[in-house]
This record gives structure tokens, C-alpha cells and sequence, in this order.
């Protein structure tokens, strides 16, 4: 499974960069909002530093819109992904840019009928949100279960399952153990996945008894 980071702030992105696991980044304008920068600078900054695709959402809301926007959002750098959103026209632009071999991630995706229009018009990801379900009392992690036996039914669907609005560890686990093909976690939420009370509880207890031994690493002073 591949983890993507959402956001768009790029202390964060870097530092998870470092660890070498991230596959990839997802924005969205909220997000870019939040960073307080100009779009394209974000954008840039963000394909410079992960090599993976990074999706870059559109705000235009009818085709023509989305198309022009999407063209100039893939044109700043080649690992760009067009985020457009699951409806009648996000549809339309899906396939016009997929058509012109640009990568499409097709967001606020609610339903799994939602999720099979968007394999159909030839999206690269559906971003299912789950932790938005949860939050009005529906299943998110079912909405996931749906999609994969769906996409797997209809081989010749390509697209990419990315699991959005993750809220906290188990969301990530249950992706795995679905089969989901991303996760796009928030950078604590990331953070949290390496750590467990008695990893630190067992070090804390290595390092003790390795004091009180007196013995030295090789080559230490
Ligand atoms: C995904 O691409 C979205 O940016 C994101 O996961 C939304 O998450 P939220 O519901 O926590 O805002």
C-alpha cells in the first residue's frame, strides 16, 4: 500500500520525505489555504521535494473551468495529479484530461455508484472519504470494502482506490488489511503510526541496564 501525506505544508512534507515512506502528497484548497502561500509556489515546492504524484485540486466548478485549470496546474511540474471533484462535470473533465494524458484524482467521493463513474471516466484515483462518513454516523471503512470488490470485479478498471479523510490509525490499518491501494494520512496522524507504548517502554529499559553495565559501544570514547 502507498502512503501519501495530506497537506500542503512543506516543513512537514520534507521532514516526512526524509523517512523515505512517502509515496506521495494530496492537497486540497482548504489545505493550500491554510499554508498561506501562493498556489503555484506550493504546488512547486511540494513535486520538488516528493518524487510521486501530487494532487493539486481544481475550483473551477464547470468543465471548460476545471480543463483550464487542470492544464495549468499539470504544467508546473510532471508529477502533478488534477484533483477534481465527483460531480456531473468533474466527470466530463476527468476524461478530457485523462484523454490528454494528464493524471486525474476525482475527490469528495461518497458512494461507491460515485466510484464507479469515476473508474469509467478514466480517473487515476477515487478518493473516498471515510473519517467524513464516520462523522454522520455511516460506515467509511465499508464505503472502501464496496469500491475494491466493485474495481475488482471489472479488472479492466485501472484506478486506484485512495483512501481520504483519514482520521487515525485504525482507518489506516483497515485500508491495508482491504487491499486499498493508497492512504493519504494527515502528517500527525503519520507520525503516530511508528509509535507504541512499550517500544518506548522496552528502549527506556535497554538504555537503563546498559548504563548500569558500564560497558562501551565499540569505537566510543
Ligand atoms: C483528500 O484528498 C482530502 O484532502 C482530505 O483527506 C480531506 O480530509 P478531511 O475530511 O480531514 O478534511
Amino acid at each position: 500500500m502507498k502512503f501519501f501525506v495530506d497537506t500542503a505544508n512543506i516543513d512537514d512534507i520534507r521532514d516526512l520525505a526524509a523517512t523515505g515512506l512517502l509515496d506521495g502528497v494530496t492537497t486540497n484548497p482548504s489545505l493550500v489555504a491554510k499554508s498561506g502561500r501562493p498556489f503555484a509556489d506550493v504546488v512547486r515546492d511540494i513535486c520538488a521535494a516528493v518524487p510521486g504524484p501530487v494532487s493539486a485540486e481544481v475550483t473551477a466548478t464547470d468543465h471548460a473551468g476545471m480543463v483550464k485549470e487542470g492544464r495549468i496546474l499539470a504544467a508546473i511540474a510532471p508529477n502533478v495529479v488534477v484533483k477534481v471533484p465527483l460531480t456531473w462535470d468533474g466527470l466530463k473533465a476527468c476524461k478530457t484530461l485523462r484523454d490528454g494524458g494528464i493524471g486525474v484524482n476525482v475527490t469528495l467521493c461518497f458512494s461507491a455508484n460515485q466510484a464507479l463513474l469515476a473508474a469509467k471516466a478514466g480517473a487515476s484515483f477515487i478518493s473516498p472519504f471515510v473519517g467524513r462518513l464516520d462523522d454522520i454516523s455511516q460506515d467509511g471503512m465499508q464505503l472502501i470494502r464496496d469500491i475494491r470488490q466493485i474495481y475488482d470485479n471489472y479488472p479492466h478498471l485501472k484506478t486506484e482506490i485512495l483512501v481520504a479523510s483519514i482520521r487515525h490509525a485504525t482507518h489506516v490499518l483497515e485500508s491495508a488489511l482491504i487491499g486499498a491501494d493508497v492512504v493519504t494520512v494527515p502528517p500527525d496522524v503519520l507520525r503516530k503510526l511508528a509509535q507504541h507504548p512499550l517500544t518506548d517502554k522496552g528502549l527506556d529499559a535497554f538504555l537503563a541496564d546498559w548504563r548500569k553495565s558500564g560497558l562501551k559501544m565499540p569505537g566510543a570514547a
